[in-house]
């Protein structure tokens, strides 16, 4: 395998990469995951023009700007408009009744390109109508690459359509001429957002409390069981206790039952009265 490889691709190149990533970004890449990080490191070689991987190893230490290119890189982004759709009438039922409290915030706290934080903008909007505009929403990831896709809000139309026609023509602008084949998010949803880079495992979040609702779904799946806790621990004094934390469709939190109490299908609610009072 490795002989019709472009670049030789050591087991302690992977070691080092699998070391890197882990550090940095909480992300366990197993041993079956050697493939996939050559394919996506072997582009970094070729856009810097390095010729192998003991070059490029050297560079991340001395370039930061490669170094996050090095992680967006081996990020997986795959997301969708109203992925999981179940958890959008939960978020419209939750929004209805905090909205009786005042503004409601949220959070998409792995929003890959977006998809996720314009549902939840949608989602509002069709919940809350003219009081939609007292909703806010953060919307953060890791990879800078995926967030400044995001913040641009334009999207190929095949992306959109599964959103159905109504959707398509009441919360997105169809593009002509040169954008012909894409949707821009309308502004009106576009002001309920706004997007920043972030890293779960930083030690610092700039995110402020209390939340309505934490979506933090298919990215808890790449961090190991102690990491998921220690982000779970942060979220928990986040939540307003009548706030939710909305998982991915393979992320169970059943170890941390003490934080956490499933309500219904991967949404959970925060336990006990560690979360702030609004
Ligand atoms: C598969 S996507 C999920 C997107 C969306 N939440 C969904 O469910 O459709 C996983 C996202 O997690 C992000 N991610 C991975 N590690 C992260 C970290 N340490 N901090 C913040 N985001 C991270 C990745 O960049 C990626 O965009």
């Amino acid at each position: 395998m490795s002989s019709q490889r472009e670049f030789e691709f050591r087991p302690r190149d992977f070691a080092r990469i699998r070391e890197l990533i882990h550090t940095h970004a909480g992300i366990s890449l197993g041993e079956g995951k050697s493939e996939m990080v050559y394919s996506r490191v072997a582009r970094r070689l070729r856009a810097t023009g390095l010729g192998s991987f003991t070059e490029y190893l050297a560079l991340i230490e001395r370039d930061a700007g490669e170094f996050e290119e090095l992680v967006n890189a081996l990020t997986t982004n795959l997301t969708a408009f109203f992925r999981e759709a179940h958890h959008f009438a939960t978020l419209g039922s939750l929004l209805q009744q905090q909205i009786a409290r005042g503004p409601v915030t949220l959070w998409s706290a792995a929003c890959s390109t977006g998809e996720e934080a314009y549902s939840m903008a949608i989602t509002a909007i069709e919940a809350l109508g003219d009081q939609a505009t007292q909703v806010s929403i953060l919307a953060s990831d890791l990879d800078t690459r995926a967030v400044r896709v995001a913040e641009l809000g334009v999207y190929p139309l095949e992306r959109a359509s599964a959103l159905g026609e109504d959707r398509l023509k009441r919360f997105f602008l169809k593009g002509t001429g040169a954008r012909a084949g894409q949707v821009r998010v309308r502004p009106e949803v576009r002001q309920l957002l706004r997007f920043r880079p972030m890293n779960l495992i930083a030690p610092d979040w700039p995110v402020r409390g209390p939340l309505d609702a934490i979506f933090c779904r298919n990215a808890m799946i790449y961090f190991d069981k102690p990491t998921q806790r220690r982000i779970l621990e942060r979220f928990h004094p986040l939540l307003h206790p009548k706030g939710l934390l909305f998982a991915g469709h393979s992320e169970s939190f059943g170890h941390c039952a003490d934080l956490f109490q499933a309500r219904g299908n991967t949404v959970y609610a925060p336990v006990g009265a560690g979360a702030s009072e609004r």
